[in-house]
């Protein structure tokens, strides 16, 4: 399929009622992002302490949602629970599962909640690793199932992946990637079932060289981290790798780049590692990370990270696409 065959969408979506299936990490970041929208959210979560987190977690998201222009038409307290994942999903136009990555638990849920569904609404499941067609499986109507796969936390990374595949309704990718649009995100389109869809792989893609570059003695981990983070990161925060290269080599844009630097390119590509993550490998990152984790808990890390990030988004959201 050629990029203009791609689902068509428009980022309006008509939808005011959502419904939260989950309310743990995913669950509760996705919950505070819909409430910014303006979306009347019903969250279902057996848990009975997930009332409480989820509402801590959506007062500690606000006054980032705000500083990134977000919260608008929102009010935190347009949040309501039900005890039961029916209650939750009636009238709601759409649903996003985050319940824990075990399937039985997805198809338990799915089952019961699928003859509360108005005929529209659309499901989309945050899974990680389980395919849209293990999900598919115990679906009257899967029709309406996408898989919205969101990079952690929702509410601040803009990245959503969406993907259909032959068993879901011709419209229903278009209108999921307008709906998570009008919240805020930014949609792109899984076209077929690949494990990691598309931002994990490429994640693994850089990770596992860094860790090669670490294991054959050619830099330290300090030193491979801050090589991304000052160096191609921020590029890549602006655009990815592709339209970057187009920039590389003057007025003939890509081509002139790739018939400039093939050699060296196809050189670098069939000498990249493959180490694996084993014990020996965790334990020489972690030690190579000390210098860093050895000063700052995990938690003052997050927020400088967040902070960051915040600063970052707000700057890409003003730049536009
Ligand atoms: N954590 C991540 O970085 C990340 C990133 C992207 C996608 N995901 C995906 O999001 C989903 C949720 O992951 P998480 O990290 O939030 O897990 P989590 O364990 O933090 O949260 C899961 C929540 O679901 C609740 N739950 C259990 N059974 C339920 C049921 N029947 N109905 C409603 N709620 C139920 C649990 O009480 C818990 O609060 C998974 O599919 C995961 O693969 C996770």
């Amino acid at each position: 399929m050629s990029p203009s065959e791609s689902t068509a969408h428009t980022p309006t979506s008509g939808i005011t009622r959502v419904a939260g299936l989950g309310g743990g990490v995913i669950g509760q970041s996705w919950t505070a992002l819909f409430l910014a929208a303006g979306m009347s959210v019903a969250v279902h979560d057996p848990d009975p302490q997930a009332e409480a987190r989820v509402r801590k977690a959506v007062d500690s998201a606000w006054p980032v949602l705000t500083r990134l222009g977000l919260t608008e038409h929102g009010r935190p307290d347009d949040l309501h629970f039900c005890h039961d994942a029916r209650a939750a999903v009636e009238g709601a136009g759409f649903v996003q599962e985050s319940v824990p990555e075990r399937i039985g638990i997805k198809h338990d849920l799915y089952a019961a909640i699928e003859p509360a569904l108005d005929a529209e609404t659309i499901v989309a499941s945050s899974a990680s690793g389980l395919t849209l067609s293990q999900l598919q499986a115990g679906w009257r109507n899967p029709g309406r199932l996408v898989l919205g796969h969101p990079f952690n936390p929702p509410h601040l990374i803009p990245l959503v992946e969406v993907m259909g595949n032959d068993r879901t309704d011709q419209a229903v990718v278009g209108r999921a990637r307008a709906f998570y649009e009008t919240v805020g995100k930014v949609t792109i389109e899984v076209r077929r079932e690949f494990p990691g869809h598309v931002a994990n792989r490429l994640q693994a893609a850089v990770w596992r060289e860094a860790i090669h570059l670490v294991n054959e003695g050619v830099a330290s981990v300090e030193d491979v981290d801050t090589a991304v983070a000052a160096g191609p990161g921020l590029r890549w925060a602006a655009m990815g790798p592709t339209a970057l290269f187009h920039l590389g080599a003057g007025e003939g844009g890509l081509a002139a780049f790739c018939e400039r630097y093939a050699d060296s390119f196809n050189r670098w590509f069939d000498d990249l590692g493959r180490p694996h993550l084993d014990e020996p490998t965790a334990r020489r990152l972690v030690d190579g990370l000390r210098p860093l984790s050895e000063g700052h808990t995990v938690e003052e890390l997050s927020r400088r990270r967040d902070a960051l990030l915040t600063e970052l988004i707000a700057l890409t959201r003003k730049a536009g696409p």
